[in-house]
């Protein structure tokens, strides 16, 4: 496993830019994954998408303190509700702002071993999931953040 460089929004387009389906899970993608968790990890994070490591591959890692959850090719088949709350990125350091998500959200993807799952999530999670899924699509936490809220974080 190796620690990857997290990209920065300011100064990589690669953020922007929407991530290509994973069509085979060969060891290139299972080492990403490794190396995504373990960069999430050192960060002291709860979620990092592949684009954020410079990869444009439909690749997530979270966890929200559960464990691992890997997700490939994720999509949002269901969601309902709202929260309101903090988020911030780390591509986007030293910033946090104010995001409406949905309050319960249902994905499905593919796990490393190529098998279909689904994952329900609330709170936490949920916006994890929202936020990460998003990355993937190049949209950034900061193109929804609730107009003034933005603000300096350590
Ligand atoms: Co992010």
């Amino acid at each position: 496993m190796a620690l990857r460089e997290i990209r920065h929004y300011e100064r990589d387009e690669v953020l922007r830019k929407k991530a290509r389906p994973v069509d085979k899970i060969d060891d290139r993608i299972l080492t990403l994954l490794d190396d995504m968790a373990e960069t999430m990890y050192k960060a002291e994070w709860v979620g990092l998408a592949a684009p954020q490591v410079g990869i444009l591959r439909r690749v997530v890692v979270i966890d929200i303190g559960e464990g691992i959850i890997e997700l490939i090719n994720p999509e949002i088949i269901e969601q309902e509700g709202e929260q309101i709350g903090a988020e911030g990125c780390l591509s986007v350091p030293g910033l946090s702002g104010i995001v409406k998500r949905p309050a319960r959200v249902v994905v499905t993807a593919l796990n490393r071993h190529g098998e279909r799952i689904k994952i329900q999530g609330e709170d936490l999670l949920a916006r994890a999931l929202c936020h990460e899924i998003d990355h993937l699509d190049g949209i950034l936490y900061l193109d929804k953040v609730e107009p003034g809220t933005l603000e300096r974080v350590e």
